[in-house]
């Protein structure tokens, strides 16, 4: 007998487009083949924390398919191990975990479906030890969430770095620059590897493949000699110099993840300009590549893996991630996510086919 009456849903750490998608999915199957009741979540596991959720209802889930955001919100700062909690005008951290486990119990959640990131997944982890049972619903633009060989929100975020891309590379031939995107990913290069590919650029830079900048500038030059008078580097937020460092951006100690990355296609465009004597100009996209309204293979991927979030929940699983193994969406234990990330291989197929087309890699 499985005893699921109620569940709550989250969305939790940064946000990307297709969450409302997966929403939608999880609380119509919910709501309408199983008879479920469905709590909506607000603003990730700071929600739970401080007891803030609300019933959905059909209606409420209605009209948000291709809506960028999510209707709950989501935090990506708050973990319950280790909250920040104000004491007679000091803040200090807290283990507020049994407030959780209270708020699940008071609301009477059998369940609770996660959609989240490695972070979020992590979270999770700690809450399936405690004996709840969560089921996890792999979210991230990175695409970089181990045990799924993809994740909603990705190919959003690609279809933005391709566009912003291609839309340089035609100012950048009229003016004879060399144009930079500096992608986001964190320490993981598929937005970058996959936007760089799709859009031809010249040169594509990853955290897996430390680059070199002299290679880049040599390479830079010979395309102008040979009347290619630009050239189109796309770099991830991640990437690093042989025997450098990633470039901060900022450093958010409210985070568990406190190290925001970006800078690094500024730094890279004064030194290619230094070294090849070309204008060198650059643009970061950030959070542009998270919003908007999710590309159709989202919204179907993401309906895809809430629907079986619910039907494997209803199956009586516990504890699972949803994944999409080949074309094929399935699911391993949740716990098997945690602490991991997936890197992009540096003998990836996609790579050896970039080299094949004359990409760079900078090594
Ligand atoms: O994980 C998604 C992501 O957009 C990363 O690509 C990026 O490094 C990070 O989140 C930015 O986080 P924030 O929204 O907190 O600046």
């Amino acid at each position: 007998m499985n005893n699921i009456h109620r569940i709550g849903i989250m969305t939790s750490g940064g946000d990307c487009p297709g969450l409302n998608a997966v929403i939608r999915a999880v609380a119509k199957a919910a709501l309408g083949s199983h008879h479920l009741e469905v709590m909506g979540i607000e603003d990730g596991f700071l929600g739970l924390i401080q007891n803030r959720m609300r019933m959905l209802d059909n209606e409420s889930v209605s009209n948000i398919l291709t809506l960028g955001g999510t209707i709950l919100g989501t935090n990506n700062k708050v973990s319950p191990r280790n909250y920040a909690v104000k004491i007679n005008d000091r803040i200090e951290n807290r283990d507020v975990t049994d407030r959780c486990l209270e708020h699940i119990a008071h609301n009477h959640l059998d369940a609770l479906v996660v959609i989240g990131g490695d972070g979020s997944m992590a979270i999770a982890s700690d809450f399936i030890r405690l004996g709840i049972n969560c089921i996890g619903v792999p979210k991230t633009i990175d695409n970089d969430l181990y045990g799924t060989d993809v994740t909603f929100g990705f190919a959003t975020a690609v279809s933005v770095a391709t566009d912003a891309l291609d839309r340089v590379h035609t100012t950048a031939a009229s003016h004879h620059r060399v144009m930079i995107v500096e992608v986001m990913g964190r320490n993981s290069g598929w937005i970058a590897l996959h936007s760089g590919i799709a859009s031809g650029s010249d040169v594509i830079l990853i955290p897996e493949i430390p680059f070199d900048v002299k290679i880049i500038c040599d390479y830079v030059t010979y395309r102008a000699r040979h009347g290619k008078r630009f050239s189109i580097i796309c770099v991830s937020e991640g990437a690093i110099p042989v025997g450098g460092k990633q470039v901060v951006d900022r450093v958010d100690p409210t985070s568990p993840d406190p190290i925001r990355l970006g800078g690094i296609g500024q730094v890279l465009a004064e030194q290619v300009e230094g070294a090849t004597g070309i204008e060198t100009r650059t643009v970061k996209l950030g959070h542009v590549q998270r919003g908007g309204s999710p590309v159709p293979a989202d919204r179907v991927l993401a309906t895809e893996f809430g629907y079986k979030a619910i039907e494997i929940l209803c199956a009586g699983e516990r504890s699972r991630l949803v994944v999409m193994k080949g074309r094929t969406v399935t699911h391993i234990p949740l716990e098997e996510a945690e602490g991991k990330q997936r890197l992009v291989p540096v003998d990836h197929p996609l790579i050896l086919a970039g080299r094949n087309v004359g990409t760079c890699f900078g090594d």
